[in-house]
């Protein structure tokens, strides 16, 4: 099956490797991909979404898998293009595809169906927001368009809220647009993320990422410095109380709204005392969540994606394993508020029993990978139980160095 992937990071290096690892023989392209993508699969080089579907329609594509958002809401859409050329497409159509783009739909869409998130108002400016938010902190302001996960700020006084304001709504460093004040949830994150083909799903391997740059949960946010995976992340019954609250009721609304829906949903969700409710949709898979699951996930991926890109859900295809898998990504100096690149990665070579995901890495003019963004790679093990896959993962993690990289230590250390 010839396979075009679109994105270039850890979790496409991941996604790629399930593919391949899948019983059905695969051919897999990339777009934009990276060097590490490039051992596993042809790079495409055209220059834009138009080019992209051209070539696809040249080359026969049997399946297109959108890996990271950017492209799903780009000019006329990626599944939208794909769907005119008759293309099969793993994501969704450009109007659905709002539910991570703009976070006022979603939240309009959430609570047209009933489903447990936090209050919100949106705002058109700063005074606006200032009369939502009334004095009440901590508060929440999210910018509502795409900012590269840079667009959201838990405010915990009056000053903080205010320099976020200036910046987004005065200075509009992230371009026009509204802004969503949102009630402040408390409570731990877990990442849930179904497999949605029209009005049905398949849920995947529960998840938790690991969001700041330092142990215990301390210092700036990053794009996720490590995730756990495993069915015994959260009990049973509160998965199923996930279900009927919440994925049921989006997959329910996706179809009461007509809106088309083939491909992850990654539901962002916070375990507050009154039950878990929404703080955010992503129209993906989570990075670097997909590189802790994917590993779990035994069987043929593609075939499946394939399937559900032409509209049939084919859970037996798919296989989770029981066990736990540990993500922990090595970052470079000054990530998060900058990043340094070119620095020389050694030891990927003495990597035992783990897999490696790249996300930030270049082959030098030496044929040596050295560092080439924020997030650089992921180490990812596994183990029966939580205590043996924390162990396995960081035992094989010790190899890789590079200067001035960081990690945490306590990924997976303590379950909630
Ligand atoms: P996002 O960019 O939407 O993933 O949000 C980034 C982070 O902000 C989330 O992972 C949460 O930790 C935090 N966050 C977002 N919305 C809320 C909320 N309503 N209450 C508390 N924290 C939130
Ligand atoms: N893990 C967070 C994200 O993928 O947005």
């Amino acid at each position: 099956m010839k396979i075009l992937v679109v994105g270039k990071g850890g979790r496409e290096h991941a996604l790629i490797t399930a593919m391949q690892d899948s019983t059905t023989d695969t051919e897999i392209y990339s777009f934009p991909g990276s060097d590490a993508i490039s051992e596993l699969a042809t790079i495409v080089d055209v220059d834009g979404l138009e080019s992209l579907i051209e070539w696809m329609k040249q080359n026969e594509i049997e399946l297109c898998v959108a890996g990271e958002e950017s492209y799903l809401v780009k000019g006329e859409g990626l599944a939208n293009l794909c769907e005119k050329e008759g293309i099969p497409c793993w994501g969704p159509h450009k109007q659905s595809a709002q539910l991570e783009a703009s976070k006022e739909f979603a939240k309009k869409f959430m609570q047209r169906h009933d489903i447990p998130t936090g209050g919100a108002t949106g705002c058109a400016n700063a005074d606006e927001a200032r009369a939502a938010i009334n004095g009440v902190y901590p508060t929440v302001l999210k910018f509502d368009g795409l900012a590269a996960g840079k667009g959201v700020a838990v405010c915990l006084d009056e000053a903080s809220a205010e320099e976020f304001l200036q910046e987004v709504m005065v200075e509009r460093k992230f371009g026009e647009g509204r802004l969503l004040v949102e009630e402040c949830l408390i409570g731990p994150e877990v990442s849930i993320f179904a497999a949605v083909v029209d009005g049905e799903y398949l849920i995947f391997t529960p998840a938790r990422d690991y969001k700041r740059a330092l142990d215990g949960d301390e210092g700036p946010n990053t794009g996720g410095m490590g995730a756990v995976a495993s069915r015994q992340l959260i009990d049973s019954a509160l998965l199923t109380q996930i279900e009927k609250e919440i994925v049921q009721p989006t997959v329910n609304g996706l179809i009461k709204d007509g809106l088309p829906y083939r491909g992850f949903i990654y539901f962002g969700l916070m375990l507050t005392t009154e039950g878990p409710k929404i703080i955010e949709y992503n129209c993906r898979f989570g990075d670097p969540e997909c590189q802790a699951v994917m590993p779990l996930v035994a069987g043929d991926l593609a075939a499946f994606c394939a399937d559900g890109a032409k509209g049939k859900l084919t859970p037996g295809l798919l296989s989770f394993s029981d066990g736990w898998s540990v993500c922990l990504v090595r970052s470079s100096a000054g990530y998060p508020e900058t990043s340094r690149s070119g620095d020389v990665i050694s030891g990927i070579e003495n990597i035992q029993d783990a897999r490696v995901y790249h996300a930030g890495t270049k082959k030098n003019a030496a044929g040596e990978w050295e560092t080439n963004g924020g997030r650089v790679l992921a180490v990812v093990a596994g183990g029966d139980s939580r205590p043996d896959a924390v162990k396995a993962a960081y035992a094989q993690l010790q190899h890789v160095t590079f200067d001035g990289m960081q990690s945490r230590t306590d990924i997976g250390v303590f379950n909630f």
